[in-house]
């Protein structure tokens, strides 16, 4: 630019608009902070968050990612049920470092209810009676006033931080959409005039509440008015949720449809693989010797 008045009018509008974009971007960025800073707040209503758990290679990357939803996540109490028969070093460690209120508890499957490597994973319940030791725990251990909320969140699937607030307002139960389960991308209840009125589930469609686990909450109270509601490891696959929710519920279009109608997909039921370990018996000593991983 040969004109020296024009290059100073194009130097100054380039500078104005490079310093718009800088300060909008540095705007972006301080309102990011402030969503997710300071959302500990007591008088958030309180989710008990109830987490089954077992040991295996991928378990401290696990709860490791769900420590960080859960520091997130606002007002909640962990009640992490390892199945084991006595608390482990690993998760005690991890809960007690992750800076989140928690209650430690052990029940161990027994052996002829617990998969084997080499079974397909739906072949047994998973985490039932670690569940109900959540459940006993939360009856017993709470004041009769604790008007909680209660969400059963494995340690393994993946959750929006929007999904706690939305299960905040949970009167007695409600329900919102899980992605990536059931075959399906999203398994969900229809919502008409604001109520339940069937479900989209093509995996086990009779079940009287086709949903996932991940898919509701529960009030504490509604649980303290149904002590005898629990998990069993004797229903068919898929039929967990179905039979703690026929206990407490008359008919499904009393739960309470969240997530923009069961429109919006706040938590998707995500599965790690299994680690490859076949290379560890090359070495003459295992790789983690001494390590934690
Ligand atoms: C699906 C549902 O999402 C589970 O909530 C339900 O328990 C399970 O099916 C079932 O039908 O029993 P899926 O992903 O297949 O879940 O199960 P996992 O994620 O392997 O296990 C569910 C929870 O139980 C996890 O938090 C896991 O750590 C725990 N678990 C699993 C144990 O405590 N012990 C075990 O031997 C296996
Ligand atoms: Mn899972």
């Amino acid at each position: 630019m040969r004109n020296p008045i024009a290059a100073y009018i194009a130097g100054t509008l380039a500078g104005f608009v490079f310093g718009c974009l800088f300060r909008f971007d540095a705007y972006l960025v301080k309102d990011r902070g402030s969503e997710f800073s300071n959302k500990v707040t007591t008088d958030q209503r309180l989710i008990y968050i109830v987490t089954p758990t077992y040991a295996r290679p991928q378990q401290k990357a696990e709860l490791t990612r769900m420590s960080y939803t859960l520091r997130l996540a606002g007002n909640v109490h962990w009640v992490i049920v390892e199945d084991s028969s006595g608390p482990t070093e690993l998760v005690s460690n991890l809960v007690r470092h992750s800076g989140i209120p928690f209650t430690l508890l052990h029940v161990e499957t027994p052996p002829e209810y617990k998969l084997r490597t080499k079974d397909p994973n739906w072949l047994k319940p998973r985490g039932v009676l670690q569940r109900n030791a959540a459940l006993r725990f939360l009856r017993e251990q709470t004041p009769a006033s604790d008007d909680s909320v209660v969400y059963f969140a494995d340690d393994d699937n993946t959750y929006d931080l929007e999904l706690f607030d939305e299960m905040r307002l949970t009167q007695k139960a409600s329900v919102w959409p899980v992605g990536l389960v059931g075959g399906l991308m999203v398994e969900r209840p229809i919502v008409v005039d604001g109520r339940i009125s069937r479900f989209n589930a093509v995996f086990r469609p009779n079940r009287p509440y086709p949903i996932d686990m991940a898919a509701f909450a529960v009030s504490l109270k509604l649980l303290k008015t149904h002590p005898y509601a629990v998990f069993s490891l004797n229903v068919q696959r898929g039929y967990q949720e179905s039979h703690l929710l026929t206990q407490l519920l008359t008919k499904p279009s009393e739960l309470e449809p969240r997530a923009d109608n069961c429109t919006k997909v706040l938590v998707w039921h995500t599965r790690t693989e299994n680690a490859d370990l076949k290379l560890e018996k090359r070495l003459s000593m295992p790789s983690n010797h001494g390590i934690e991983v």
